[in-house]
Formats: C-alpha cells, structure tokens, sequence
C-alpha cells in the first residue's frame, strides 16, 4: 500500500481509474514535436528538441565505463555528435530506410550513432555485443543491412561471416585500428559538420529494428515506426515517472529492447538524465553506480534482482542509496520476495513490475507509482490498451480463468511488420486480438498474473531464446545426431537452457565432450543462449512427421503427465 502522502514527488499518472475512460491516444500525440503536414521523426524528439530548447546544457547521459570513468554528454553536445554520424551515412551515400546496424558495447558512439542514423531516417538496430558470427549473420543477411558500425575488437566475430554478407557495404570502425577498406569513425566524424536538418519522415516510416526469437525458424526481425515515440514518451512519463531533476538508469543492453525503448527513446523524449553503464554485472559496482550518480529511478531485470539478493543484505548497506524513489523491473516474472527484498534495503522503494514485449514496442501493463503493488502480479493495462484474457477461439474468459494474453491491436507502439516475413507477421492477430504468446489471468481487482509462455520459447535470465536455434547450432557439432531444447525452471536465473541430445554413433559421453559441445554452441550463438545443462538420450520423441516433441522433454523433465501422445512415432 502506498501513503499519498510519503511519495517524494506526486506520479505523473493520477486517478488511473478515471484516465482509462476518458484518454484518447490523439492526447499523448500532443505530447511530442510534429514537422509540418504531419510528419515527425524520433530522433527529432529524443535529442533535438531539447538541444534547441531550454534543456540545451542540462545532462542527457552520464556513461560510465565500468570502472568509475564518467563521461557527461548533454543534449546539445548528443544533437551535434548525432548530426555529425547523419552526415556520414550520407557521404557513404546511404539511403532513406536502408538498415544500419551497431555491434558496439554500450559507449557514447552507440548512442550519437543509433540517434543519429534515426535521425537521417535510416532504419537503426544495435546488436548485442556478446553475440557470436551466427547470430550476427542471422540479421545482417536477413535485414540487408548496409551500413555496420563495429569496433577493433568485436569486428572479428564480423569477418568471420563477412564473405556471406553481399548488402553489407560499409563497416565503420570505432578505434585505432581501421584497415583500408574500412571506414574509420574517429576521422568521418572529426571532419563532420554539426549540423543536420533531422528528415521528417511519414510517422509508418521504419524507425528501428530487433531482432526476436520465436518457436520456430531463425530470429524474426520485429520492425517499428517513428510514430512509437508517441508511446515510449508517454509510458516513460506514466510508468517510470520521471521528472525533470531524475537522475534514471536503465540496466538494460541496447541490443535489447528494453536497452532501446528506455535506456535511450523514453527518458531522452521526456528530456530525463540518465546514467549508461558499461561493463558486465557486478552487484557491487551497481550498488556503487546507484551511490554515485544519486540514481532516483531505478529499471532492471528480476535475474539481476535475484542475483543482487544472492549476494546478501549487508552490500547494499555498504553504500547511500537512499537516492531512490522508485524501482522497475521487466522481462520475465518478478518473485514477491524481490519486490519485498527491496522494501527492506533500499528502504521502502519496491519494484514495480512492467510487462510488455519487443513487438509491443512499450509498457503495456505495470504497477503504477500511485497504486498499491500486488507482489507477483504484473500490474494493470495503461490507460488507452485493452488487455484480455482469451481462449483460442477468441472468446475473452472471466476472472481467474487462465489463458492467452491477448491485447486489442491498434496501440502506436505496435510492431509494423515482420522484416520480410508477412506469414509470421499475420500469426499474432487472430480473432480481432493480438496473442502475445503468454498466458495470464486476471484478478478480481483487475491485476493481471503472469502465467507462463504459451510457446516453446524459452527466457532465461530475461532473454528470449528460440529452441530452434539453440538446437540447429548444436546439430553443427559432429557429435550431436540429434537435439531437443527447452527451457528449465531455475532459481536465479527463471530458466535454463537444457538439451536433450542423441550422439552420433562412435562418440561416448565424457564431460569433455559435453563441455566441447556447449563451446561450440557459445560461439555461434551468443555467450547466453548455451546449453547449461545436456542430457544424453537414446532416442528422442518425435511426431510420425520426424517433429522433436518438445511438450514430452518438458513433461520428462518437470515429472508432467505426459498427455495426448497419439500423434508421436512409437
Ligand atoms: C516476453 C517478451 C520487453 C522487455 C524485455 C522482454 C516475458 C516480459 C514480463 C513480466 C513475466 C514477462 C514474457 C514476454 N516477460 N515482461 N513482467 N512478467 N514475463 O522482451 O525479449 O520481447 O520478451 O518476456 O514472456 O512475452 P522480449
């Protein structure tokens, strides 16, 4: 429950109740900058309206290498730095709505580069950092990406599929060492103007691109346009609260969604300060990063909120972290002993859980700064989403019935398109809903539970991971005849990737081989998206078609019933 009167500040969103019936979508529309005739661009919203502003010198971003270095950016010197990457492309002669792409750690030049290509009304996407030449080639090829901006280091991974990838023209390199085919950004930028006109662009005009994974087939490309930025302005101002003296930091990689939508689009629209860290997870130097920069709005992830409990109560009293006032999480379910974790050490400030997905494109449902949270639940649907519980017939069922997710489609956020791939694009909508893919049920106060997925994906420390190619890359290693993956529950990290596997004949199990085979599926895929465990079978169960029953390794696995099993080989 929450005392009105203690909040430190009063939340953006009052009188939930009320909103709900009379918010029109056209309302939050006035709350970005439009060119004339209609147009709009985010990027325009995100920096450069602030740069010509009175927000001009305020801090837009305080990255942190990991080590303590702070570099202080504001919005006037992200407008210039931004101008200067969207005279770039177009030197290189890129065009309107070709894909850029950025394999980068988090840095300054991720940033001024992703913006900046929004900006010049490319279509940008950041990749995660720990992604091996599989997964990079996986997008690449398929977005046609024409422009990659890399650095001296994670640019091998690249030239490790590079010769596959005919659309990719440019690579531009941040840092020293650039070969002569390669376009160096210390030197395009330093003789860069500063000055753009940002392109207005139709607001169904692609803005950015992620990569995501499904049941089956490779990662889909989930495409959204400029005109999301009515949303992710308005759920950062609803959801995340932030106001104007907010110091926000956002955990998340770019290369994720949520790295996107409020580690760069959300808080920037709303002209909020926020903190960038680089460097891997480490619960003391989160503590110290809270401690440092007086972070007052918190969002992350329930794996690194259970990972920071692990590591015991008396850390977080080592440092001052009375600056929060208030936390979020997102992407897989939150436990009740987080939210309440956090009352206890970071005095009074629980997590608010938020839902939503990267085709949703932002927050869709959460717990409000002004309600009372239900530990557990993921709260109840922004004012302007009609969220409902439905079967497979589209029939919406009642309170505390479980079944789909589903959301009346039509929200600005929207996913647009699956990049190239209209059949898997038309496979959400369904009955006049949206299926998300997860299953839920709703409480008698209107709180929506998470369930479970109702797919085969599989999120493991909030990731989203296709059992599909997890089990083709595994099929690559000579000694795996056959595989079958799923997800399996863990403690710490919601779930863990296990593979079923039947060796080819000639190979014996060892726990070398074993660990040779989850090598071997790192490297292709990404440094999260291994096996942690592999279980040696015989045989695995298959439909008469020769599909992997994935349904009957789960059941195996949890000690289910093992259910309707008529369809399967023998
Ligand atoms: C899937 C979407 C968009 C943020 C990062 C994840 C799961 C997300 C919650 C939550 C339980 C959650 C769902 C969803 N998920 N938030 N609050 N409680 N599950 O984006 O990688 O597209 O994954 O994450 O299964 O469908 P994503």
């Amino acid at each position: 429950m929450k005392d009105p009167a203690k909040l430190r500040l009063k939340p953006n969103l009052q009188g939930y109740a009320e909103l709900r019936k009379k918010f029109k979508w056209s309302d939050a529309e006035k709350m970005v900058d439009w060119f004339p005739g209609g147009k709009i661009n985010a990027g325009y919203n995100v920096i450069d309206r602030h740069a010509k502003g009175p927000r001009r010198n305020k801090i837009a971003l305080i990255y942190d290498d990991g080590e303590g270095n702070a570099t202080k950016l504001t919005f006037q010197q992200l407008f210039e730095m931004s101008n200067k990457f969207a005279n770039v492309l177009k030197k290189l002669g890129v065009k309107r709505q070709d894909r850029v792409f950025f394999f980068l750690q988090r840095s300054p030049e991720l940033y001024s580069g992703f913006v900046g290509a929004i900006k010049y009304g490319a279509i940008a996407s950041p990749m995660f950092p720990a992604f091996g030449p599989d997964a990079i080639k996986d997008r690449l090829l398929d977005s046609g990406a024409v422009v990659l901006v890399t650095d001296s280091v994670l640019k091998k991974r690249v030239y490790e599929v590079k010769d596959q990838l005919p659309e990719l023209k440019h690579m531009i390199i941040v840092g020293q060492d650039v070969a002569p085919n390669e376009v160096s950004w210390e030197k395009e930028m330093a003789s860069a103007s500063a000055m753009f006109e940002t392109v207005p662009m139709d607001p169904e005009e692609f803005m950015y691109m992620l990569y995501t994974s499904g049941t089956t087939g490779k990662p889909k490309g989930v495409v959204h346009a400029h005109k999301d930025i009515v949303e992710c302005h308005l759920s950062t101002y609803w959801v995340l609260d932030v106001h104007e003296d907010d110091v926000y930091w956002c955990t998340a990689d770019l290369g994720w969604v949520t790295g996107v939508v409020y580690g760069v689009l959300g808080p920037w629209s709303n002209g909020t300060t926020q903190v960038g860290l680089g460097g891997r997870f480490e619960p003391e130097r989160w503590y110290k990063t809270i401690q440092a920069y007086k972070v007052t709005v918190w969002y992350t992830a329930p794996t690194a909120v259970r990972m920071l409990m692990a590591k015991g109560d008396d850390l977080p009293k080592k440092f001052e972290l009375s600056s929060l006032r208030a936390n979020y999480s997102v992407g897989e379910p939150l436990n009740p002993e987080g939210v309440k974790w956090a009352m206890d050490v970071f005095d009074n400030k629980p997590f608010h859980d938020t839902w939503w997905q990267t085709e949703t494109g932002s927050i869709l449902i959460t717990n409000f700064p002004e309600m009372p949270i239900k530990p557990g639940s993921m709260g109840k649907p922004l004012p302007g989403i009609e969220a409902a519980i439905i079967d497979e017939a589209g029939k919406v069922l009642e309170q505390g019935e479980e079944g789909n997710l589903a959301i009346k489609p039509g929200w600005p956020s929207m996913m647009r398109q699956i990049w190239k791939n209209p059949a898997k694009y038309n496979e959400y909508f369904r009955n006049g809903w949206y299926y998300t893919g997860d299953t839920a049920q709703i409480d008698k106060d209107g709180y929506f539970w998470y369930v479970g997925r109702a797919d085969d994906v599989i999120k493991t420390a909030g990731e989203r991971v296709g059992p599909f190619e997890v089990e083709s890359a595994l099929i690559e290693h000579p000694a795996v005849a056959e595989a079958g993956v799923i997800g399996k529950p863990d403690q710490l990290r919601g779930n863990i990737i296990k593979a079923f596997i039947v060796l080819t004949p000639g190979y014996t199990d060892s726990p070398q081989l074993r660990e040779d085979i989850q090598k071997f599926v790192k490297n292709k895929l990404a440094g999260h998206a291994y096996p942690r465990e592999i279980e040696i079978m015989q045989k695995l169960p298959k439909t008469r078609s020769g599909k992997i029953v994935r349904r009957l390794l789960r059941a195996k696995e949890l000690g289910l019933p093992l259910g309707d099993t008529s369809t399967l080989e023998d």
